[in-house]
């Protein structure tokens, strides 16, 4: 089993990669952190809570509240034209009785660092601010965790954000900039494998069908959500479908052989008028001094396949 802590700032696709993580056999959670991005931090653990109940997820499973805003930059820049006005889509889920713990996401991942060491895979799946926090407080955890799977930058993909940013890198670049200089091994799981990993309507239909006594609500869920943002990435993107970016970092972490990895020297940018938030990869570098195993390809059916399996179960 692999032990994670599962940062996000929930949001659609986040909403899917706790489904999954919670489901998916092979997964032990070991707390979910919050932080302000595609919404408020307040919304953000909101959403986080009521999919955990839709999930049905374990009573005493643990939620940190994190950062409220990025580490320098003043404002939060939240993405509700993607997300919808509270994050998912605007579909109301019902009131929850589920509480954030009372310890800082910084400080409960850097606890959970020093009690499991190896043992512990972080999946970020949001801004970097939370773990940035961490080893502010504590440098040491880069040496003892495991691994860090994040989704976030763009190496020879276009950004999302800007020409070259992705959202999590671009939403906090210090922080993330602070992450990959800490000498934490990171596998990156950026938009050169999320972008092609679209679930389409064909796989709502495929889950609606396959959902086992139980998951009908979450289906039902999945498809509302899904809808919101199917169409905001037509208008965006111009396609209609919708990338799996959260999920399949989760995937990553509990099997590494769905993607194909190129060790990089990754350097952030974060301050260019133009650039800021880029992945860059110092290529002179390599392969002596890397930092980074980044995602090149995927096994995306593969991964659709086990996705839609995973959310149909009970
Ligand atoms: C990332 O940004 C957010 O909008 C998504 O939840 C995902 O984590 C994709 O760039
Ligand atoms: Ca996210």
């Amino acid at each position: 089993t692999t032990r994670i802590i599962l940062d996000v700032d929930t949001g659609i696709d986040d909403a899917l990669a706790l489904l999954y993580a919670v489901k998916a056999d092979g997964i032990q959670l070991e707390g979910i952190t919050t932080g302000m991005g595609n919404v408020s931090l307040a919304q953000a653990t909101l959403n986080t809570l009521q999919v955990l109940d839709l999930a049905n997820a374990p009573a005493e499973l643990p939620v940190a509240m994190g950062a409220e805003r990025p580490l320098f930059r003043r404002m939060p820049h939240t993405a509700e034209f993607i997300h919808g006005p509270n994050g998912l889509g605007g579909f109301e889920l019902p009131a929850t009785t589920r509480k954030p713990i009372d310890e800082h996401a910084a400080d409960f991942i850097v606890r959970k660092a020093n009690e499991l060491g190896r043992e512990l895979t972080l999946v970020f799946v949001g801004r970097l601010t939370n773990l940035a926090l961490a080893l502010a407080k504590d440098p040491s955890i880069a040496g003892k965790v495991g691994r860090l799977v994040l989704m976030g930058g763009a190496l020879d993909a276009p950004g999302n954000v800007t020409p070259v940013a992705e959202a999590n890198i671009w939403g906090d670049p210090d922080a993330a900039h602070i992450v990959f200089e800490s000498g934490m091994p990171i596998t990156m799981v950026g938009l050169d494998v999320t972008m092609k990993t679209v679930m389409l309507e064909r796989h709502i239909e495929q889950l609606k069908r396959q959902a086992a006594d139980g998951a009908e609500a979450q289906a039902a869920f999945i498809e509302a959500i899904l809808q919101f943002y199917f169409r905001a990435y037509e208008r965006q993107n111009g396609f209609y479908g919708s990338p799996l970016h959260d999920p399949l970092a989760v995937a990553v972490a509990l099997d590494p052989t769905l993607v194909r990895t190129e060790s990089h020297y990754i350097r952030v940018e974060t301050r260019g008028e133009l650039s800021a938030g880029a992945t860059l990869s110092d290529r002179r570098r390599a392969p002596s001094a890397t930092n980074t195993d980044v995602c090149v390809d995927v096994e995306s059916e593969r991964f659709i396949e086990q996705f839609i399996r995973v959310l149909a179960q009970a």
